[in-house]
């Protein structure tokens, strides 16, 4: 792996016509955007899997997706079947969703259940991941029940959300997120719940979804017809960095409905703050929480090829509101609007993507309200190529 990252890097770097590393590694007055093989690459996606996906803490549900016991939801992630449930003694899980005997996932979708039966040859498991039975095995020495169980991951919660950690030998969760985690305690999201989960597929690299989240630059223009209209200058917003690639700002902009005014009223944690209050801080590899003061609508990003991805949005509103009348249609009117909003980025977003893969295309130079993306990309960087390449 080091010689191919070491070969990918220079490569990155000096034999490629659109752009290279190095432009973004200077200060942001003097940044260009970074080269485009980034976005494309298949050798850069499965660095990215290695160093990132298969290194981090990702956020991958809530809890209230797998609340009682027997809940579960499976996942793929990058390629990598994941199964959550909540086993019965009521503690949260994450395997491998993986069969001891030929790997096939025991369970695909989402529901509620009292074992898992592989749907191939019937091997069954236990809600704590325990081989409970297979068929006809008893004349293989090499079975053995016992260590036939489904691999565990490394799970972690906090504020209502559920983390996993494919390495067994990572660093806690709380380590990991506390600028995060101290910068939105005072949302108090573990008083939300899932109101509606929309779920988008895009023909372009991951990365370019998890930048537009960052990109206060768009929001006047692009936006400038549906919500931006109710937002505040981004010039006048500050943004502050967070290590590892995060970053967390509030800023003026009205909740996210056609004419800007809330079906409800503020969130009970955030009841002082005026209706136009917002919030926006990043997690990186994929999590960007997003609030007005009615609601939190956070979107999680993840890469399914070098050049598609999906994201989900999750709509969540605080406890309190699911008591309400008429509740389901006017979150109803927020799903609407959050994906009316969110296709003025998708054409976007899918024409960065073309332009990432035209052997025309040169970097151009990065705006002052680029600073969150200079800020990702470096740390990006840094986890794929260390943080001495090119020479910083
Ligand atoms: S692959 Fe699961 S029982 Fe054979
Ligand atoms: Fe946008």
């Amino acid at each position: 792996m080091a010689i191919l990252e070491s070969d990918l890097a220079r490569d990155l770097e000096h034999n490629n016509a659109n752009g290279s590393i190095s432009s973004v590694r200077v200060p942001l007055n003097r940044a260009r955007h970074v080269t485009s093989q980034i976005y494309y690459s298949q050798e850069i996606f499965d660095l990215e899997k290695e160093k990132i996906f298969m290194k981090d803490w990702l956020c991958v549900a809530r809890n209230e997706e797998v609340e009682r016991p027997g809940d579960y939801m499976t996942l793929r992630i990058m390629g990598e079947p994941v199964l959550l449930v909540r086993d019965n003694g009521g503690k949260l899980r994450a395997f491998r969703n993986m069969c001891a005997h030929r790997g096939v996932e025991v369970i695909n979708g989402a529901g509620c259940t009292k074992e898992f039966s592989c749907p191939y040859h019937g091997w069954r498991y236990d809600l704590a991941g325990r081989l409970t039975g297979a068929p006809l095995m008893n004349e293989n020495e090499l079975f053995d029940s016992e260590k036939s169980s489904l691999p565990e991951i490394k799970l972690g919660t906090w504020a209502g959300w559920i983390f996993i950690n494919f390495d067994p030998t990572c660093g806690p969760l709380a380590e990991r997120i506390s600028d995060f985690a101290n910068d939105l305690a005072f949302l108090k999201m573990e008083d939300c719940r899932l109101a509606s989960k929309i779920r988008i597929e895009l023909d372009c690299n991951w990365k370019l979804v998890v930048e537009n989240l960052l990109d206060v630059y768009h929001v006047a223009v692009l936006h400038g017809g549906s919500f931006g209209k109710y937002r505040g200058p981004a010039e006048k917003q500050t943004i502050h960095m967070r290590k590892q690639g995060g970053t967390f700002t509030t800023y003026t902009s009205a909740p996210m409905l056609p004419g800007g005014q809330t079906l409800f009223r503020n969130m009970p944690a955030i009841a002082d703050r005026g209706p136009n209050f917002a919030v926006s801080s990043h997690l990186a590899p994929n999590l960007q929480v997003i609030t007005r003061s009615d609601n939190c609508h956070p979107q999680i990003m993840w890469p399914a090829t070098p050049t598609t991805s999906y994201f989900d949005v999750y709509i969540m509103f605080p406890n309190e509101f699911f008591a309400e009348r008429d509740l389901e249609q006017r979150v109803k009117l927020y799903h609407d609007y959050m994906i009316y909003a969110l296709e003025e980025d998708r054409s976007m977003i899918c024409s960065l993507q073309r332009a990432m893969e035209s052997r025309y295309y040169t970097p151009g130079p990065m705006a002052k309200l680029e600073i969150s993306i200079h800020h990702l990309l470096n740390d990006y960087l840094d986890r794929l190529f260390g943080p001495d390449f090119p020479n910083r």
